[in-house]
């Protein structure tokens, strides 16, 4: 049995050995290079292929891929948006994806953000680089009795919101469209989106970007907040809208935020510039030069047990798929 790995990055090269040392009987190969029609022929001779990548899955790559008689695909990721679910049934694809690797490397990343925030770190490193070790004027706020706004408390949002709880002691309120059962018992829920942007002091965004999500927090939205707010991003850029998010900073509404996404990453993040003038974004140039704003190439998940995870669990249900066995995450691509 043959597994072919596309896009395998340096730091998976460790974990995807320790799968092969635990799976002598799959012969697995791989490349650097990402699934495109120009690589998709590495795979010949492979009875499934792992894959991940930010770039779609042209219709032509997954075409090859089926012309070399595979029809087991899995993907290291939970994001399943560069694919057209049409192009993987009429090629009778099998897709497996890892939904969760590791919410506390999310949640963990969004309360680190909070605090070098409230604690105006960007600012006292700045200081610091610059021989000034003197506190004022750079006074810091606490977490502590502060209120949380969660929204979404699926795998991360209910890992943030215990940190936030448990860990800082801030009063955590969330909003979820359909509430965790294993958080109903600490009675953090407000009944709509409304009540926990006008309550919250720090408001930290959990929800996948559905259309209709688009621009959630928008700058009908920010109005509703309290002055001084600060915002944390660590889902999908798309979600806030930063036309409005760099209104909101301009007039202080909005004290400080924290992004690991940005809706116009793509281009940016994973890319090495000489320098941060050299990126040809006036958003991000908007954004990266502030004080107040920390942003986080979308590394929130780059933890070692999440790259094993994301290695582990697609390489096991790409087995059982050639196997004839059950996998455990099986994407229906039909709905
Ligand atoms: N930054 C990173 O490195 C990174 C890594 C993994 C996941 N993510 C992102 O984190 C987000 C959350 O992931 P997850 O695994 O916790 O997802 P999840 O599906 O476990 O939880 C999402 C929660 O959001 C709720 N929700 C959906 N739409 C909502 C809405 N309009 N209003 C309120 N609640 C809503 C759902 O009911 C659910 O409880 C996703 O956007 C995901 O893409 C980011």
């Amino acid at each position: 049995m043959k597994i072919y790995v596309f896009g395998l990055r340096e730091d998976e090269i460790e974990p995807l050995n320790q799968w092969k040392a635990a799976n002598t009987d799959v012969d697995v190969e791989y490349t650097a290079d990402i699934l495109t029609e120009d690589t998709a022929n590495l795979a010949k001779g492979a009875d499934g292929v792992v894959a991940l990548q930010t770039q779609p899955y042209s219709r032509k790559a997954l075409e090859i891929i089926h012309d070399l008689g595979i029809s087991k695909f899995s993907v290291r990721n939970v994001g399943l948006d560069g694919f057209n679910f049409k192009d993987l049934n009429d090629f009778g694809f099998t897709l497996t994806y890892v939904p969760v690797y590791s919410p506390n490397a999310i949640a963990e990343h969004a309360s680190f953000l909070v605090g070098r925030l409230l604690r105006r770190v960007p600012e006292f490193d700045k200081k610091f680089q610059s021989g000034n070790f003197k506190w004022f004027p750079t006074i810091g706020t606490e977490i502590s009795g502060k209120t949380v706004g969660v929204i979404g408390t699926g795998h991360i949002g209910s890992v943030f919101a215990r940190i936030m709880k448990f860990g800082y002691g801030a009063n955590v309120i969330a909003y979820d469209i359909d509430p965790n059962p294993a958080l109903e018992n600490l009675g953090i829920y407000v009944d709509t989106l409304d009540e926990l942007l006008e309550k919250s002091d720090i408001i930290s965004i959990h929800t996948p970007l559905a259309p209709k999500d688009h621009h959630m927090l928008d700058a009908n939205a920010i109005a509703k907040m309290k002055n001084g707010v600060y915002l944390i991003n660590c889902a999908r850029g798309g979600l806030l809208d930063n036309q409005a998010l760099i209104d909101g900073l301009d007039s202080g509404k909005i004290a400080g935020a924290g992004l690991d996404v940005l809706e116009n990453e793509n281009g940016i993040f994973q890319n090495e510039f000489d320098s941060i003038e050299a990126v040809d974004d006036e958003v991000f140039q908007n954004l990266a030069h502030r004080d107040n704003v920390i942003i986080t190439p979308h590394t929130a998940f780059y933890t070692e047990r999440a790259v094993h995870n994301m290695i582990f669990d697609s390489m096991n249900d790409n087995k059982a798929m050639i196997s004839g066995k059950k996998a455990k995450n099986i994407v229906d691509t039909h709905k």
